[in-house]
């Protein structure tokens, strides 16, 4: 299978690119919602950016930033509105954002805060904490040096906080109590950015971007985005549940990305991944994944971030595994584009499954009994698509109140979903 571009990936390409001196291509572009409202940001913003229907897109980074005149409405993407923050304040532009009902109710103060602290004027104009929000112009000066340590691990805030350094040309430091995905240092350090970052001793991670002796420009660049591994994960799910071997091609292996697939072969699945590519940092090659008798699994904290998106796949894996499975130390997901634990625990229950919803986790008793039922999404994508799989697993006969919902990562999920479940049956 091949799959849609890296979200994730995608995301950071547009803004970087719009920091570059000179024009850039990005190729495999996902069609996705939340990579659309990226794009439609940073068009409202001045940028220049080629067909947006097209999978190919040529970026011309604005000749100058130019205020939007209406509220931008990042929609559903986290992504897009704390990395806007993050551009915003260090360009000084002014901006009103906002995003749709679930966008609205997740947290912001964990981005304004350092922002706030490098010099950013930010204000919420309803709800602390909330969207929407309005950032002030700067008309003097620069930002404030940053030495920033995170409470909890995000690689939108480190991003967010790392774009505002590379717009104002201040030095930004950030530690993270754990490992969170490292797209943008990557592709910063491809591009020649002066940037250190990597693990620390205790578990976190720690990222510089310095240079006192010039400001830091970055040359435009040619990228074909890795396949979305964190969508690679539904179809090798799905696979496994169905006893199909599955093989993908051209998926990113960012190691901070790809801890599910550690978690399988601790249930016995065998899993390999080659790496044939490096595209501006980042590892792209394949996965196989061949089915075996799956067991139970544990997650503690420290693996949570490597991981993150995809717990609600590996907690449908869990309902036909055998065995009691606990997940811990995941209460971020609380904060996600649903109340993901409590969205998982309740629609278990709702098709079957014997499910334990605790403040950070969730135990999950594995079984072969038939599972139906109606699933709530929340609107929540990756809520659909886990139980989107388990529906198609021998033995379950599951609706998803909302399947449209997938478009804001993997629009042609449904479809290669049915390709790897009618292969098994034939
Ligand atoms: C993302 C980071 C993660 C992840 C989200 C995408 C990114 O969020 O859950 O889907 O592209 O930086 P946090 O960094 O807030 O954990």
């Amino acid at each position: 299978m091949q799959l849609p571009g890296d979200k994730s990936i995608a995301h950071r390409a547009f803004f970087l690119a719009c920091l570059a001196d000179g024009p850039s291509r990005i190729c495999r572009v996902p069609g996705s919602a939340d990579v659309n409202s990226t794009r439609a940001a940073l068009l409202a913003l001045g940028a220049g950016i080629s067909n947006p229907e097209d999978d190919v897109a040529l970026v011309t980074p604005p000749t100058a930033w130019t205020p939007s005149l209406h509220t931008i409405d990042c929609g559903n993407s986290g992504t897009t509105v704390r990395l806007l923050m993050g551009l915003l304040v260090g360009l000084g532009v002014p901006a009103r954002l906002t995003g749709d009902e679930s966008l609205r109710k997740r947290p912001m103060d964990r981005v304004v805060y350092p922002l706030q602290s490098m010099g950013g004027r930010i204000t919420y104009s309803e709800d602390r904490d909330r969207l929407p929000i309005e950032l002030e112009a700067r008309t003097t000066g620069s930002l404030r040096v940053l030495r920033y340590r995170g409470r909890v691990a995000s690689a939108q805030v480190k991003s967010a906080l790392l774009l505002a350094g590379l717009a104002a040309d201040t030095e930004v430091e950030v530690r993270e109590p754990a490992v969170s995905r490292d797209h943008t240092e990557r592709m910063l350090a491809s591009l020649g950015a002066p940037i250190e970052f990597g693990p620390l001793d205790d578990g976190g991670a720690r990222v510089l971007l310095a240079d006192a002796t010039r400001p830091v420009r970055l040359p435009g660049f040619d990228l074909t985005v890795p396949g979305d591994v964190s969508s690679a994960a539904f179809l090798i799910a799905a696979g496994l549940l169905s006893g199909q071997a599955v093989h993908i091609e051209g998926v990113g292996l960012n190691n901070t990305r790809t801890g599910f697939l550690q978690v399988l072969r601790r249930m016995g699945a065998d899993i390999r991944e080659r790496i044939v590519d490096t595209r501006l940092g980042e590892p792209v090659g394949t996965i196989d994944a061949v089915p075996g008798r799956l067991g139970s699994f544990e997650i503690e904290a420290e693996e949570v971030p490597a991981l993150i998106d995809e717990i609600p796949v590996l907690a449908v894996l869990a309902a036909r595994a055998q065995g009691e499975s606990r997940i811990s130390g995941a209460g971020e997901l609380r904060l996600k584009e649903s109340d993901r634990l409590a969205a998982l625990a309740s629609n278990l229950a709702a098709v079957g499954v014997e499910c334990e919803e605790r403040r950070d986790g969730l135990t999950i008793e594995g079984s072969t009994r038939p599972l139906s039922g109606t699933v709530r999404t929340g609107g929540d994508h990756r809520i659909a698509m886990a139980f989107g799989v388990l529906g198609r697993a021998p033995g379950c006969a599951i609706d998803v109140d909302d399947g449209a919902c997938v478009n804001v990562s993997y629009p042609g999920f449904w479809a290669d979903l049915e390709k790897i479940a009618s292969e098994s049956e034939s």
